[in-house]
């Protein structure tokens, strides 16, 4: 277990540091530019749920459609989560990481170089030479299935963090499956599609991020450019804090505006894989402000390790051939994993049958 404490929030507590650690410094061409996210073209888009049982469905279908085709992004409103329970949840993240750092290192990552597949509280480091350290701690959990659940690292303090983080996990849960059968019938496919393909076959990971404010915001990233490497990732930010999330369109960032409400939907690359090109994994990050910190809260729901991914059949035609290779999930996170610090896309690049 390394004993360095590694905390970005305690870098900045005491507010005397006025330059930033080496490791977290970007080269020049991955840094956030002040001209970034500014398009007077492009709005992420935002989809309102409301009436989906009903006479609006068709028209939710068709805008879903068109934002995972274009964006592979888009905010939904009238989604089912209860406002009241993103705001606890917020809330109590919040005070677990306002806490003294020897409260939160009984919850910590025993493999902060792997936080990807480690859980518990902790700050994803520069794990291999040439790459660079993120600013922003984190509090990860394998939420679901919840035999999966290893609540020696889930916070006791506050005493209602459990109750009010198992609610969260089940509303995410039901907001991914409503997706599902959006995104089933926006591919021309029985609504129950995915659901059915999928069954007993997802996992969640549940993840809290927080971004200290940093002294030289111009020089570091929150997270560096990447792509969901799992299916679907729902991400809520607070519209308290300054923004932070940039998506990539048409070889821009476009920043998406914390909006009051709203869940962030983003395509992961086995959404891509399976629907074989048609919807998009989109390169997204986060950057960070000098005054402020900045939250949020992400429910990842991958594919078990098991699952074979890749298109699915029903999709393929001697028309519509398959672009993408087949591996197990398993497969696809470690060798993800494995190239790394490498960015972006490159990684579901390497499944594309050319
Ligand atoms: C992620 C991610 C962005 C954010 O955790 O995968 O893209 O705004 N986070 O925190
Ligand atoms: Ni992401």
């Amino acid at each position: 277990m390394p004993s360095e404490v590694r905390a970005v929030q305690e870098l900045v507590k005491d507010g005397h540091m006025n330059a930033v650690p080496e490791d977290y410094i970007l080269p020049e061409e991955e840094r956030p530019k002040l001209a970034d996210g500014v398009s007077a073209d492009h709005a992420l888009p935002v989809i309102d749920m409301k009436g989906v049982e009903g006479e609006r469905r068709g028209f939710i279908v068709e805008q879903i459609r068109e934002a995972c085709a274009q964006w592979g992004f888009f905010q939904v409103t009238n989604h089912g989560v209860p406002l009241p329970l993103i705001a606890r949840m917020q809330q109590v993240s919040r005070e677990f990481f306002e806490l003294p750092l020897e409260d939160k290192m009984k919850y910590r990552s025993p493999n902060e170089e792997q936080m990807l597949v480690s859980e518990g509280y902790g700050t994803k480091v520069a794990a291999k030479k040439g790459a660079f350290a993120n600013w922003g701690d984190q509090l990860r959990h394998k939420s679901l299935p919840a035999s999966q659940r290893n609540y020696d690292r889930w916070p006791t303090n506050p005493s209602s963090f459990r109750e009010i983080e198992e609610g969260y996990i089940e509303e995410q849960d039901k907001l991914v499956k409503r997706i599902l059968e959006l995104i089933s019938e926006s591919l021309g496919l029985e609504s129950s599609y995915l659901n059915d393909h999928l069954v007993g076959k997802l996992t969640q990971t549940l993840l809290m991020n927080y971004y200290p404010h940093c002294p030289q915001p111009e020089l570091v990233l929150g997270v560096q450019r990447h792509s969901d490497f799992g299916l679907l990732t729902l991400l809520v930010q607070d519209v308290d804090d300054a923004p932070g999330l940039q998506v990539t369109k048409d070889g821009d960032w476009i920043t998406v505006m914390p909006m009051d409400g709203a869940v962030i939907v983003n395509l992961g690359d086995q959404m891509e894989m399976l629907s074989n090109g048609k919807y998009k994994s989109i390169e997204h990050r986060a950057f960070v402000t000098g005054s402020k910190p900045r939250m949020s809260i992400v429910a990842f729901t991958y594919p078990t390790d098991e699952t074979v991914v890749g298109p699915i059949s029903d999709l393929l035609s001697a028309e519509e051939l398959p672009k993408y290779g087949r591996c197990s999930f398993g497969e696809y996170r470690s060798s993800f994993i494995a190239s790394s610090g490498a960015h972006g896309k490159s990684h579901i690049q390497s499944m594309a049958i050319v």
